[in-house]
C-alpha cells in the first residue's frame, strides 16, 4: 500500500516516522508536486493542488475531527473522507467546557481580581438549577462533555439535528426546537461542525433568545458565531459574556477586540488538540477496516457535511 502524507502547519516527520513504524509493510511518503498516485493519503488542509493530482485515492484520513476546510476542496468522487472521532479529544474537550462552565458559575475570575487587590469577601453561592447549560451538537464530543457536565450536576440540554435520548440530557433537535432550546439554556456551549446550515448561527438574533445573563462557549468553528454581534450583546448587558477557543481568523489579529475584552476569555484553538500515537493508531486500524471491507468510524457523509 502507498500512504501519502499532506499536512500543513503540522511537523510532518514525526507523523511519517509513527505510520512507518506502525506500517511496516507499507510505503509512506510525504506528498510532493508531481508526485506518483497514493492508495490512501493523511492529510491536514490539503491544497487542491494534492488532489487534483491524486484523482484515484481511496480514501484521506483527516487528522483532525473537524472536515469542514477538506470538503471546501474539490475532493475525487471516489474517495473516501475519514475524520479522527475522539482520538483522545473528547475528554480534552470535557475539560475544557467543564472549566469554563466552573470558572464562570463559581465567579473564579472575580475571585482571583479580588486575591490580586489582597480583598478578602465572599459572593452568594449561585443556584445550580439556574444555570442549565445547552450544548449544541450532541456527537463524538458533544455527548461527552454533556455528560461531564451532568456529572457536576448541571441541568443539561442538547441540541442535535436527529433526536438523541442521553441519561441527564433533555434533548431537542431540528430547527423546529431551537428557539426553545436556547430560551432554556443559560449557558450555551457550541460543538457543532461547521457545515452551509450551521454557519453563523450564533448571530444577534439567536444569542438575544438565550436568558438574560447567558454565556457563550465557543469551541467548534469561528465562523459559527458572528463576532460583532456577541460584543454588542456583551457590552449591552444582555448576556455576561464568553469563553472563545476559535475565531473567524486565526490567529487572532493584533488590535482585535477579544484580546483584551474584560468579559470574554480567548485562547488560541487550544481546546482538544489532535493527539499524534493515538491518532496513527487509530488511522492504521481504519486502514485495515477499509481493505477488509469492513464498516469504518468517522467516515464523513460528504453530502452532509460533516
Ligand atoms: P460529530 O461527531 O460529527 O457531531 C456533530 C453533532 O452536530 C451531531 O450531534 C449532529 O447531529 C450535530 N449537527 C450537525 N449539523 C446539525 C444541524 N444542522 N442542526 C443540529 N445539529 C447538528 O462531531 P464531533 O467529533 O463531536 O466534533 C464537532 C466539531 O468540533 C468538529 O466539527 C470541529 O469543528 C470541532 N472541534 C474543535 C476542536 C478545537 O480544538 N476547538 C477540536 C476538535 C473538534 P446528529 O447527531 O443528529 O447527526
Ligand atoms: C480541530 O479543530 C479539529 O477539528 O480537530
Amino acid at each position: 500500500m502507498n500512504i501519502t502524507l499532506c499536512c500543513t502547519d503540522t511537523k510532518t516527520e514525526p507523523w511519517l516516522e509513527g505510520l512507518r513504524a506502525a506500517l511496516p509493510g507499507a510505503s509512506v511518503t510525504v506528498w510532493q508536486p508531481g508526485a506518483p498516485q497514493a492508495d490512501v493519503a493523511v492529510v491536514w488542509a490539503p491544497p487542491q493542488q494534492f488532489l487534483d493530482e491524486q484523482p484515484a485515492l481511496q480514501a484521506m484520513f483527516n487528522i483532525g475531527a473537524g472536515v469542514d476546510a477538506l470538503l471546501r476542496l474539490r475532493i475525487p468522487d471516489g474517495c473516501r473522507v475519514v475524520r479522527i472521532d475522539d482520538g483522545g479529544m473528547a475528554v480534552q474537550m470535557a475539560e475544557y467546557v467543564c472549566h469554563a462552565v466552573v470558572r464562570h458559575f463559581r465567579e473564579l475570575d472575580a475571585y482571583e481580581a479580588d486575591m490580586r487587590d489582597g480583598r478578602w469577601g465572599f459572593r452568594k453561592p449561585r443556584t445550580r438549577s439556574d444555570f442549565t447549560v445547552g450544548v449544541m451538537g450532541l456527537g463524538v464530543l458533544g455527548e461527552r462533555v454533556a455528560r461531564a457536565l451532568a456529572h457536576f450536576e448541571f441541568p443539561v440540554n442538547g441540541w442535535s439535528r436527529t433526536p438523541k435520548a442521553l441519561e441527564g440530557v433533555r434533548g431537542f433537535h431540528g430547527p423546529d426546537a431551537f428557539n426553545d432550546f436556547l430560551a432554556a439554556s443559560r449557558v450555551l456551549v457550541n460543538l457543532l461542525p461547521l457545515t452551509p446550515e450551521t454557519e453563523g448561527i450564533m448571530n444577534r438574533g439567536t444569542l438575544s433568545r438565550l436568558p438574560q445573563g447567558g454565556y457563550v462557549i465557543n469551541v467548534a468553528r469561528g465562523a459559527h458565531l458572528v463576532e460583532e454581534d456577541l460584543l454588542a450583546l456583551v457590552d449591552s448587558g444582555h448576556l455576561a459574556g464568553a469563553t472563545l477557543d476559535v475565531f473567524r481568523t486565526e490567529p487572532l489579529p493584533p488590535g482585535h477586540p477579544f484580546w483584551s475584552h474584560p468579559k470574554i476569555v480567548a485562547t488560541p484553538h487550544t481546546s482538544a488538540r489532535t493527539l499524534r500515537e493515538e491518532s496513527i493508531a487509530q488511522i492504521v486500524r481504519k486502514i485495515g477496516q477499509l481493505d477488509r471491507g469492513e464498516p469504518v468510524a468517522g467516515t464523513v457523509d460528504r453530502a452532509r457535511g460533516y
